[in-house]
């Protein structure tokens, strides 16, 4: 299917719906050097962030649910069909086993096959127990049609913090607030390091790469845990590669950067928005890449503001990101080859100054 029959059949949906999805293509198209390896043009979509939440017994906050419940509607409705869905974490509020099986029931209509990512909120409760139960390992890759994925859980602290409670819903409430002061900086750690080291020796340079976290793996703010504590060893990996498209959840806004060889995107929740780091600027120090520049909300009441639908093309290996916006004017954060970086057209060519002068 041509790019162009593809948009218009998503337009289609966006049209009449608002779409609290991430729809990603992927299309390398074929290489023009025959000893490089062929990528074919595929489609995936991205769900993140749903946050279910039982209130009690089978009683689960409504907003919620609808927002993960119209996301998997859309997405067997699109044409054509995703050849995978991935959930980027953060299924469950508080951890709880009924809120993990909620989900998963939930999930259970996608007609695509479906990846699964843990999330801080899937995981602090009983350290991921019920979570790796339903949906198995944390970390793992996967090859698709010339593409190489890769699945990291980037959610992990230190074992003194993790052991330090001696009530597990205190552990997960602490890590379950925005800007809880006791809460413990994310990182991959060691082990999932050296897993990834090994996973990518084999794998020739020039091959595509999309590594998918729930963190950033990259240090945007560390008092709410828009952080990876070891995001600079992970980019230090990846940077043998030609081309490598890091997309994460957890901010529950967009984000855009680019650290060397990586382009870095967020996706939207499909619950609630995150408020700007910017807005704690002054009590603690920022540290939002300058690349970086935030949404312009239209509502910030509009239950819906900020939540969304994307479509990424990643046609030359990086990431195009096309946000449909419900209540807000669309947008779209191109990569721009001769300046070698993601730019919002708007922001960067209209000259609209970004947050870095403000
Ligand atoms: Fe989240
Ligand atoms: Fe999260």
């Amino acid at each position: 299917m041509e790019r162009r029959d593809f948009i218009r059949s998503s337009s289609k949906m966006v049209a009449g719906t608002l779409l609290p999805i991430t729809l990603v293509e992927v299309a390398f198209g074929m290489s023009a050097k025959p000893e490089e390896k062929q990528v074919e043009d595929f489609t995936f979509a991205f769900i993140s962030d749903a946050h279910l939440q039982q209130i009690k017994g089978t009683k689960f906050v409504r907003n919620w649910d609808m927002g993960l419940k119209r996301a998997v509607a859309e997405c067997n409705m699109m044409s054509p069909r995703p050849d995978f869905v991935i959930f980027g974490g953060d299924l469950a509020q508080l951890g709880k086993a009924a809120e993990i099986d909620h989900g998963a029931e939930i999930l259970s209509a996608l007609h695509s096959p479906m990846k699964m990512m843990m999330g801080e909120h899937d995981y602090y409760l009983d350290l991921g127990e019920h979570w790796q139960k339903c949906f198995g390992d944390t970390h793992y890759s996967f090859e698709h049609k010339g593409v190489h994925f890769v699945v990291l859980n980037s959610i992990l602290v230190d074992e003194e913090w993790t052991n330090k409670w001696k009530n597990p819903m205190a552990r997960m409430q602490t890590m379950a607030g925005l800007d809880d002061p006791n809460g413990s900086p994310f990182m991959v750690g060691e082990a999932q390091r050296q897993w990834l080291k090994n996973d990518l020796k084999d794998l020739p340079k020039e091959t595509p790469l999309v590594v998918f976290s729930h963190s950033p793996l990259q240090k945007i703010f560390k008092g709410w845990n828009f952080w990876t504590d070891d995001a600079d060893l992970i980019q230090d990996i990846l940077k043998p590669f030609d081309k490598v498209n890091v997309i994460y959840g957890h901010v529950h806004q967009i984000q855009y950067n680019k650290i060397n060889n990586i382009s870095f995107n967020s996706v939207m929740s499909t619950a609630w928005p995150w408020p700007y780091p910017q807005s704690y600027s002054k009590v603690k120090p920022t540290y939002l890449p300058k690349m970086t520049i935030e949404m312009n909300r239209a509502d910030p009441f509009f239950e819906r503001d900020a939540t969304g639908w994307q479509m990424i093309n990643v046609h030359t290996g990086r990431t195009n990101i096309h946000y449909q916006l419900p209540n807000n004017k669309n947008r779209t954060v191109a990569y721009n080859h001769k300046h070698e970086r993601p730019e919002d057209i708007d922001f960067q060519e209209k000259k609209i100054p970004s947050q870095e002068h403000y």
